[in-house]
């Protein structure tokens, strides 16, 4: 089916206690993976790019592959700008056929992230494309964005109600404990903090970071009414693990062992695999229109 809206992706998440998992993709093969896992379980996803990610790939190669990937199956697909900071280039997604983007103003003063994000927010809805903004700031690296850990700040929920009716935002992300990249340590969410924003705010939220977030967790969240759930890192490394090392030697002996499919067709079909795994603890298994 065509691409859909994170606003209509993630429409009945709340309400049926459920969250569409945003998967970060590099490449065709590991976004056919995490496709592949939403169609073997029936759910809708969100195949979400770094700003890095996207000039990788050349935004319209990308968007003529993502495009002709979510046609292709009958599952909802959302194709998400994650975390973008160059306000030009996110307006290039929006033409160009994104159906969401997220505008991350998270490390500018509060008026700054408001006044910034309702202008993408006028933009992108006059295309019919869903925005993300964040409030609070997450520590730890994805892609573009580093915050060092005495940085990170987590969400104040008396800045949410006004941020979310000012802007316009079809989705908040907030920090309540977690940070991009692996944990040293399992991180600590705060479900009271969470539990307040929920009391105050509508609007569908987003947890960043979910690489290496306990299964409990994630649970409680889904429960609570968390809508989105980011995870990028692992992704990553699930493919690479799954990409063998191999010497030259190797290649000239093996007969196909020179052809790249045989070598990213083991990690696409890795990410499936792990990707549904995700898809059953985020409780969308069956949730496809
Ligand atoms: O925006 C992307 C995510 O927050 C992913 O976080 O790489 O720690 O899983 P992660
Ligand atoms: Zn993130």
């Amino acid at each position: 089916m065509a691409l859909v809206t994170l606003k209509e992706i993630l429409a009945n998440t709340r309400k049926e206690q459920y969250a569409v998992g945003a998967f970060n993709f590099s490449c065709p093969e590991d976004a056919e993976g995490i496709v592949m896992a939403g169609v073997e379980k029936k759910a809708p996803v969100i195949l979400q790019v770094s700003m890095n990610a996207l000039k990788y790939n050349g935004l319209k190669a990308l968007v003529g592959y993502i495009k002709g990937m979510a046609e292709s199956v009958e599952i909802p697909v959302c194709l998400h700008l994650d975390h973008a900071t160059d306000y030009d280039l996110i307006r290039e997604c929006v033409r160009e056929g994104f159906t969401s983007v997220m505008v991350d103003a998270s490390k500018k003063p509060y008026e700054e992230n408001i006044a910034d994000s309702r202008a993408i927010v006028e933009y992108a809805h006059s295309y019919g494309v869903s925005v993300e903004a964040e409030l609070g700031m997450l520590g730890g690296r994805e892609e573009n964005v580093v915050v060092a850990d005495a940085s990170a700040a987590m969400t104040n929920p008396e800045d949410v109600p006004r941020f979310v009716q000012e802007t316009g935002i079809d989705a908040l992300a907030v920090a309540i404990g977690t940070a991009h990249g692996f944990y040293k340590a399992d991180p600590k969410l705060d479900f009271i903090r969470l539990e307040k924003i929920l009391q105050l705010t509508d609007c569908p939220l987003v947890l960043h970071g979910g690489t290496g977030v306990p299964e409990e967790d994630f649970r409680r969240c889904v429960q609570m009414g968390m809508s989105k759930i980011n995870y990028g890192t692992a992704i990553k490394s699930v493919f690479v693990g799954a990409v063998a090392a191999v010497t030259p030697d190797e290649i000239q002996k093996v007969p196909g062992k020179q052809d790249p499919r045989n070598l990213l067709k083991p990690a696409k079909i890795a990410v499936a695999k792990h990707v549904g795994e995700k898809i059953d603890i985020y409780g969308s298994t069956g949730k496809a229109w």
